[in-house]
């Protein structure tokens, strides 16, 4: 059966890979691809993802979105995935041209349009927040909304706290953890040590010798040197595609469970932590409501562990 896909994406070289895996999924229909500002601007996100859509030979929708979070100043990750977001590769530039209806829009349109369709977001998440804040009836029609984004309960990847697609939009990802939608969050802890494309991988991805398996490698060399920079991990993380995998299969996901999941917004020392609700104490009012978050119910599913092997032979398949 055909599953409909709405993909929410700042397009760097991972989220690239990404929709290469939403892209040659044989039973998902990708009804539109919304961009975001985030790693790099949206006016690069939208390049990015047109390019990405033409080695895949594949003719999805693209609409630009939010260039800037609801309230923050902006900020990029041009130092880990390049100025263009795709490694500095000298791509060149795409035929295509996005849509001119606005991202938020779209969204709202796409999943009104299409009830029962999976959202995946793999930025921040500004356009989300704006569809279901303007139009809060598309929420029962998502059947899941996979975010990519967050820590849950570990370190972050932008500050000690948080990820950088929670960060980079706090009150953005408030709002969508929040809102009632299906939210299933896959940190970015989930793409490290041994869920990373390490050189035995790369290796085989290189041997596969075809134009999407060299992209994947190429587009995201400047993003394993950065990674060795920062934190001396030898590899590729790809925490987009992790969570791609997740979404097209749910199976792929060995260890989740439902949480109070709550997103600072207060703090500049813990900007953008997600907060999730382990012990259980989120509206309890056993001990006096010590701890007072906006959820006093479980809101959002906490993937904790995924399947490797299964995770990394979904990313080799999708290259062949
Ligand atoms: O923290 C990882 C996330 O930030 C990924 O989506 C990556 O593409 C960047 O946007
Ligand atoms: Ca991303």
């Amino acid at each position: 059966m055909t599953r409909t896909f709405l993909i929410d994406t700042d397009t760097a070289s991972d989220d690239a890979v990404a929709l290469i895996m939403a892209l040659r999924a044989p039973d998902v229909d990708v009804k539109a691809i919304t961009i975001v500002s985030g790693n790099v601007s949206v006016d690069k996100g939208t390049r990015n993802a047109l390019y990405t859509l033409e080695l895949c030979g594949a003719n999805v929708p693209v609409y630009r979105g939010a260039d800037r979070p609801l309230l923050r100043e902006p900020a990029n990750a041009e130092w880990f995935h390049g100025i263009d977001g795709l490694g500095d590769q000298n791509y060149p530039p795409p035929e295509g041209r996005p849509e001119t209806t606005h991202a938020v829009d779209a969204i709202i349109e796409t999943i009104l349009a299409n009830p029962g369709i999976v959202v995946v977001t793999l930025g921040p998440l500004t356009n989300l927040a704006l569809a279901v804040s303007r139009a809060p009836e598309i929420v029962p029609l998502v059947s899941r909304c996979v975010v990519m984004g967050g820590a849950a309960c570990t370190v972050g990847n932008t500050t000690p706290a948080a990820e950088f697609n929670i960060w980079y939009d706090p009150e953005a990802a408030r709002i969508v953890f929040l809102s009632g939608l299906p939210v299933e969050m896959v940190g970015w802890e989930l793409c490290r040590f041994d869920a990373v494309i390490n050189p035995d991988n790369i290796a085989h991805v290189r041997s596969l010798n075809t134009t999407l398996a060299d992209f994947v490698i190429d587009c995201n060399a400047r993003a394993m040197q950065a990674a060795f920079e920062q934190s001396r991990e030898i590899g590729i993380a790809l925490p987009d595609p992790v969570a791609m995998a997740v979404a097209l299969d749910p199976t792929i996901c060995t260890r989740s469970s439902k949480h109070a999941v709550d997103v600072e917004t207060q703090s500049e020392l813990t900007r953008g932590m997600t907060v999730v609700d382990q012990l259980g104490v989120s509206g309890d009012s056993r001990n006096g409501r010590l701890w007072k978050p906006v959820i006093e119910r479980s809101n959002v599913t906490v993937c904790w562990e995924i399947n490797v092997p299964r995770w990394k032979e979904m990313l080799y398949d999708a290259l062949v």
